[in-house]
């Protein structure tokens, strides 16, 4: 369904719904296997962590997307709170782990999870933050199904080798690069001026991923294919070149962190199917549920920050809206917290 209307307020096809709540907890209520899209956006760690039992993300430098965004995509400081350090691990999610490591790599992920993480303590950090989440993500794909993990270029190399020993590597399936060109450019050097997408597949031979559905974009030398070629545009490769979401215009929610929904059509076309779950547990705006919906997905996402919960109802009006969980509350505040001060600061 190429070109199907993601605009706030659109018809959607797709239902939505909402969970407000620290996604730890929150995912841990959902059945096995039962997405088969996962795309997560988790903030980006930057910062020395304190503490060790619940926390929050630590204010970071702004990606240079959201750098040269401005006002549509500022440091991600403004966002959610987090749980956990390295000891943050449920049973159940401690028991996830110890059937993913055995199963994969075990001894060789609790060796290279222990160097990176000594080697840098703020991966470590971020690392016990998100490790948890991704074992529960694995636990929730359907065996056709794909994880995507999009990364700051500071976070994505360890994350690369964590992911490749935790899921195993034969389980990669493609890193996306999303490069943008706007805003400012330092001279001490090369302007950093892209993200990563790091893709996994819960089973090499049974993945689903459909490159015809996928949104075509025109070649770079036309004039080097024939006219017909030339007019139905090519197929995108690994390095997406694509701009950030507009400071004006009709996409644009005002949060913090939003990401284009051009970025997000093309990964809910090629690895979901019209009816399929996806799902979103670092929500944000709520992009993904605003694509997958227009794209007839059905929807699931999750977010601790009430300003968050917010611009999602604002922007997909037709949405379930499930409300925060008692124990989720503290977590909430103090994601909104974080995200006022860093509004604040910048
Ligand atoms: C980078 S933003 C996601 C932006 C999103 N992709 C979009 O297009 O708007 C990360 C989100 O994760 C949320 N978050 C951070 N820690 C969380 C947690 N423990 N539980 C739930 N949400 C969390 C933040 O509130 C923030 O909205």
């Amino acid at each position: 369904m190429p070109g199907a209307d993601a605009r706030p307020g659109a018809q959607a096809s797709g239902p939505v719904e909402i969970h407000e709540g620290d996604n730890l907890e929150v995912i841990r209520g959902f059945a096995d296997g039962s997405f088969t899209l996962i795309y997560l956006d988790p903030p980006f760690n930057t910062g020395r962590v304190q503490g060790k039992a619940v926390e929050t993300a630590k204010p970071r430098a702004a990606t240079q997307a959201e750098a040269d965004g401005a006002g549509a995509v500022p440091a991600e400081s403004r966002e959610g709170a987090r749980t956990g350090g390295g000891s943050g691990l449920s049973h159940r999610t401690t028991d996830n782990a110890a059937v993913v490591r055995r199963g994969f790599h075990g001894r060789e992920y609790e060796r290279l999870s222990g160097d990176l993480r000594s080697y840098d303590d703020r991966f470590g950090d971020y690392w016990g933050f998100l490790e948890p989440r991704l074992l529960e993500a694995w636990r929730l794909l359907a065996d056709d199904g794909t994880l995507y993990v999009h990364l700051d270029y500071r976070e994505a190399h360890y994350a690369k080798v964590l992911m490749d020993a935790l899921f195993g590597r034969d389980r990669f399936l493609n890193e996306l690069i999303w490069a943008y060109d706007y805003g400012a450019k330092t001279r001490k050097r090369w302007p950093t001026k892209h993200d990563t997408i790091l893709v996994y597949v819960k089973d090499p031979q049974r993945y689903w991923f459909d490159s015809d559905s996928v949104d075509r974009e025109p070649y770079m030398a036309p004039g080097l294919v024939t006219p017909e070629k030339a007019e139905r545009g090519k197929l995108p490769t690994d390095v997406w070149w694509h701009t950030i979401v507009p400071t004006t215009g009709r996409e644009k929610t005002g949060y913090p962190t939003q990401k284009p929904e051009g970025i997000l059509r093309r990964i809910v076309q090629a690895s979901s199917r019209p009816g399929d779950r996806v799902l979103d547990f670092f929500a944000g705006s709520g992009t993904t549920g605003a694509v997958a919906s227009a794209l007839g997905r059905q929807a699931v996402l999750v977010d601790a920050n009430p300003e968050a919960i917010a611009v999602m109802r604002k922007r997909m009006p037709h949405a379930t809206v499930l409300a925060s969980a008692p124990a989720a509350a503290q977590t909430a505040r103090t994601a909104a917290r974080a995200s006022r001060g860093a509004a604040t600061a910048s």
